[in-house]
């Protein structure tokens, strides 16, 4: 832990005793010394709202965990969440965020509903005094996600949000890599994710859905948290479907990006680019199954790094350097890395006290980005990105 991690931790820490007094009645969240001593039972109680298809992901590792309650769970599409509650024994289901926070006390919400209502469930659950582990993006734009950061200070908890490729052993060996001056300068990467499209839900395809938020923020994280933070932004996208047919919504207008091209400047001359969709040969599972595609490269003056697989579930790393300049595979090992392990992730931080690699500091500026590729594809112009977040991760 390093001096910056230990400052933040002891300001949270004193955040929390001094509104002690305000949360004395808030389940689960009493004045506390040590972090452990906020959750008496030495689990976190768990709510999971959205119970769509990712749910299905994360509740076998939700429920796996010794340390994790999973007491409730809520979707405003009632038999979805009966259906899960049924499977994973969960003791109680509701039918809307409201009635979830008036229920059953739990201290972290899993907010893996659709995109535009990340924003309104997240800022319910933070004004309720909970802690937020929220699929990604925390919110549709840069102000709503500061609303929200400022409000889980302002009330002692905290908000992370996915993705969780900082948090693979393939990450830190590239970071580490590249600290190692083994590859020299590094100048550039290239990063690539996409797929043919979800087909089960509309919102995907419509205004706050699109390939850069679901697909093309992982690479976005992954760059940001390798390379550092954006100075500035070139983005194009395109639309190619007028209608796509989904199986919840029937045929749906297609509004929101399918193919996009996003090209960041990291400052130092180091450029990086990500190119996602949802109009790509989805019938190539190389990448996922057999880890044989590379989907992240890293190029230095002195060498290069590939990793196998997607980031969001990597294989391992290829290195080609000077004096060794044939690829040498990495890293295979996935550890405790779980795609859909960033909120067992953070409720072991809740417990621990250990600081998360994962911040929402750098969830927004991955937002920020996002959301200048919408800008220059709308101006035509490059875009300054004004948020930043503490880098290098491993300092
Ligand atoms: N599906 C995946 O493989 C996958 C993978 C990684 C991340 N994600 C992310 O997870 C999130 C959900 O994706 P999904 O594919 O599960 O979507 P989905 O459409 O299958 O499920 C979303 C669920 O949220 C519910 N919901 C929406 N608004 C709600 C609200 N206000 N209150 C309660 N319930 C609400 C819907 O009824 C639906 O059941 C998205 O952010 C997505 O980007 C999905």
């Amino acid at each position: 832990m390093n001096s910056n991690q230990t400052i933040d931790r002891r300001q949270f820490l004193k955040g929390t005793a001094i509104i002690g007094a305000s949360l004395a009645t808030a389940p689960g969240l009493l004045a506390a010394d040590s972090p452990a001593a906020s959750f008496p039972s030495g689990k976190i109680r768990v709510g999971e709202i959205g119970c769509g298809s990712v749910s299905g992901s994360y509740l076998p590792n939700l429920t796996s965990q010794p340390f994790i309650e999973v007491v409730s769970v809520c979707d405003i599409k009632i038999e979805r969440a009966k259906q899960r509650a049924e499977k994973f024994k969960v003791p109680n289901v509701y039918p809307n965020i409201d009635e979830m926070l008036a229920g059953v006390p739990f201290d972290l919400l899993v907010n893996t509903t659709s995109m535009p209502s990340h924003y309104p469930v997240n800022k319910k659950a933070l004004e309720a005094r909970r802690h937020v582990w929220s699929e990604k993006p925390m919110a549709l734009d840069v102000p709503h996600a500061k609303e929200l950061m400022d409000l889980a200070t302002k009330n002692g908890v905290h908000i992370w949000v996915a993705p969780t490729c900082v948090t693979s052993p393939q990450f830190k060996f590239m970071a580490d890599t590249m600290a190692s001056g083994k590859i020299g300068k590094v100048t550039a990467g290239h990063g690539t994710y996409g797929h043919g499209g979800p087909g089960w839900s509309g919102w995907f395809y419509q205004n706050g859905g699109g390939s850069l938020y679901d697909l093309g923020v992982y690479n976005v994280t992954t760059f940001t948290g390798l390379l550092g933070p954006v100075k500035e932004v070139v983005g194009m996208t395109a639309i190619l479907n007028t209608t796509r047919k989904v199986e919840d919504l029937g045929e749906v207008k297609v509004e929101a990006d399918e193919n996009t091209m996003l090209i960041m400047n990291h400052g130092n001359g180091v450029l990086s680019h990500v190119q996602t969709g949802f109009v790509y040969f989805d019938g190539e599972r190389l990448a996922g199954e057999a880890r044989q595609l590379y989907t992240i490269d890293v190029t230095g003056t002195k060498g290069t790094m590939h990793m196998q697989g997607w980031d969001w579930g990597p294989g391992g790393v290829d290195i080609a350097s000077q004096g060794d300049a044939v690829l040498e595979t990495f890293c295979k090992d996935p550890g405790k890395y779980n795609w859909v392990g960033g909120a067992t992730y953070v409720a072991e931080s809740l417990l621990s006290g250990k600081p998360s690699l994962m911040t929402p500091e750098h969830g927004l500026h991955v937002l920020e980005v996002m959301n200048a590729c919408h800008e220059s594809q709308r101006t035509g112009r490059r875009i300054s990105v004004e948020t930043s977040f503490k880098w290098p991760l491993f300092a």
